[in-house]
């Protein structure tokens, strides 16, 4: 039922709002989440039907782990991952050591996020077994929608009733998000990687990525 009182106090809330009576502080803040965070999202291992959306999403999102110290062509390196997708694709199933799974919309079963997990890596200092968060990306439209949170937390699941103690993941620094993401989520730094670029007389500053990035020669697309 309707609560009158209730609605009278908003209307007042917005007048003194409006009139910016309130200190800023005091202001109400809109919590209501948006309509991506209130879908019910599930995570499960992908389907063979799967991994064409797999494959596409994961050639959009690589373009987001190019280190911004380098002046590689975008497309180069979607062309590449197109064919590292292949592979990924044309293996699956064979290696028990490599998950993907994927988070969907429960209701509509709409695709929204992916994870590959292998399960076979190591520390390269210690030695220890681990998991390797090889790829993740969510669609643009789900940012924010939390399935990074269900997939990360399935993979940390999976990696456990693994045996292994451990999951880790690589992040480009420029790349904020999944840093962001990653801490927020329990993960903390274990390395740095460093770079320069070499010259004749030794060591040179990184080129740096340009405003506009030269594309690379136009090339016949991969055979399916
Ligand atoms: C990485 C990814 C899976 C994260 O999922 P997501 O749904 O975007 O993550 P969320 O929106 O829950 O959280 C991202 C947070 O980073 C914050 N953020 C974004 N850009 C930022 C920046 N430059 N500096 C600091 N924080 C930043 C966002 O504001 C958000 O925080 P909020 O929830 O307080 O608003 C997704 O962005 C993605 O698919 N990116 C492309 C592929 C990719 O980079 N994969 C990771 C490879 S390791």
């Amino acid at each position: 039922m309707e609560n009158p009182g209730k609605s009278q106090d908003l209307l007042a809330a917005f007048f003194l709002l409006a009139e910016g009576a309130l200190p800023p502080q005091a202001k109400p803040r809109d919590v209501s989440p948006p309509e991506e965070l209130r879908r019910r999202i599930e995570v499960r291992a992908a389907l063979p039907e799967d991994l064409a959306w797999v494959r596409d999403l994961a050639i959009r999102s690589v373009i987001h782990g190019i280190p911004d110290s380098r002046d590689v062509p975008s497309s180069q390196v979607q062309e590449r991952a197109h064919e590292a997708a292949l592979d990924l694709v044309g293996t699956f199933g064979a290696d028990p050591d490599l998950r993907i799974l994927v988070a969907v919309e429960a209701r509509s079963g709409e695709l929204l996020g992916y994870l590959v997990l292998e399960l076979g890596h190591r520390e390269a200092s210690t030695g220890e077994p681990q998991a390797l968060i090889r790829d993740l990306a969510v669609e643009p439209r789900a940012w924010g929608s939390r399935a990074v949170h269900h997939l990360v937390r399935e993979a940390a699941r999976l990696t456990f009733r693994h045996g292994l103690r451990y999951l880790i993941g690589e992040v480009t620094a420029a790349n904020r998000r999944p840093l962001v993401v990653a801490q927020r989520m329990g993960f903390v730094i274990e390395r740095h990687q460093i770079a320069v670029q070499c010259g004749p007389e030794g060591l040179l500053p990184m080129p740096g990525r340009p405003a506009t990035v030269p594309e690379a020669p136009e090339t016949e697309p991969p055979p399916e």
